[in-house]
């Protein structure tokens, strides 16, 4: 099986740029060992501190923010980094060509029940007309980033990567300690008849989402004529995982429930990373009617409403938002 090395040469992405990704997957290991050991490495449970969106900081949240952040400031290739755990933007080393955001620890909830959690992460380049710690480093479309991934840890500790190619898969071998290519090219199915949302929150839905659930859930009786199966995670790397794997529509659409948070998941450090991960598996990406990598950030910490996966799926809900 391909090493992560030899497949990232020969897709023609430089040695410097190798080794960035080398250097944010060395974090990846750190966690992964950590995440196995459970109970065991002192890392479960919280802190008594909460992040700037007001959320209550797991233990593994902040310990994964540190790991990564450390390793990341080392890297002469990195100018600044921006995460889900820091209020604001970190200045890296300056001149460098590279902006990394990253949510450290995604799917927090699922950290003390053994469940699936993982890291996002996107490469920008560094801008050089403003200041290196400026969040206008950050203010870009998701189209202009360079290279996008994940690690899952669950059962398998996989990494699923794109520099602006397919979107492919690896595997990490526990054996020898590094990513092997268990899957070259990941294609999401066009048609699919799984859905992901969270119920719960359905009396706050808008009425497009509530028409368009309402739909799914009738099945072959309804407009749509095929049933539907749900699915719900709970930690956004692991609803996307499935996705890529087997096709799917996963929404966390905008809601009424708190007016400060009209949306809950950001579009920096997981909306843009997941959506440029998917377009290149040919799936889609919205939010709402907007595709979500043509989105001008206006924000570090934005929060977007999230329609992805299935092509013809994610039309058939695009077309009950246009009605
Ligand atoms: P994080 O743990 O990084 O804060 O992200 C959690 C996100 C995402 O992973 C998941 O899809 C969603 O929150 C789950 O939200 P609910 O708890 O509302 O289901
Ligand atoms: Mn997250
Ligand atoms: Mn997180």
């Amino acid at each position: 099986m391909k090493r992560l090395i030899p497949t990232l040469k020969a897709d023609g992405v430089s040695i410097e740029f190798i080794m960035l990704i080398r250097t944010i997957l060395a974090a990846s290991k750190e966690i992964a060992f950590r995440v196995s050991q459970g109970e065991l490495s002192g890392i479960l449970g919280s802190t008594l501190d909460e992040n700037i969106q007001g959320e209550t900081q797991k233990k593994l949240d902040v310990l994964s923010n540190q790991l990564i952040k450390d390793i990341l400031l080392g890297d002469d290739q990195v100018r600044a980094i921006a995460s889900e755990e820091e209020d604001d933007v970190v200045a890296g080393t300056p001149g460098a060509p590279y902006i990394v955001a990253f949510d450290p620890l995604d799917g927090s909830s699922n950290i003390d029940i053994n469940g699936q959690i993982g890291t996002i992460f996107t490469i920008l380049p560094a801008r050089d007309d403003v200041a290196d710690d400026s969040p206008l480093q950050f203010q870009q479309p998701g189209k202009n980033q360079v290279c996008a991934g994940y690690v899952l840890y669950g059962p398998a500790t996989m990494l699923v990567l794109t520099t602006g190619g397919p979107t492919r898969c690896y595997t990490l071998d526990l054996t020898h300690g590094g990513y092997l290519l268990t899957q070259p090219e990941m294609n999401v199915p066009q048609d699919t008849q799984e859905f992901a949302i969270n119920m719960a929150n359905s009396r706050f839905w808008f009425d497009e989402t509530t028409r368009y659930v309402n739909d799914l859930i009738l099945g072959e009786e309804g407009p749509l004529g095929k049933r539907y199966n749900m699915r719900w995670n709970a930690a956004m790397v692991g609803d996307i995982h499935r996705v890529l794997t087997r096709g799917g529509i996963f929404m966390y659409p905008g809601d009424s429930r708190d007016p400060k948070k009209p949306a809950k998941l950001r579009l920096l450090y997981e909306a843009n990373p997941m959506a440029m991960l998917l377009e290149n598996a040919g799936a889609k990406a919205y939010a709402g009617k907007q595709r979500i990598l043509d989105i001008q950030p206006d924000d570090l910490h934005q929060r977007v409403p999230v329609l992805m996966g299935s092509a013809n799926e994610v039309d058939v809900c695009l077309s009950y938002y246009s009605e």
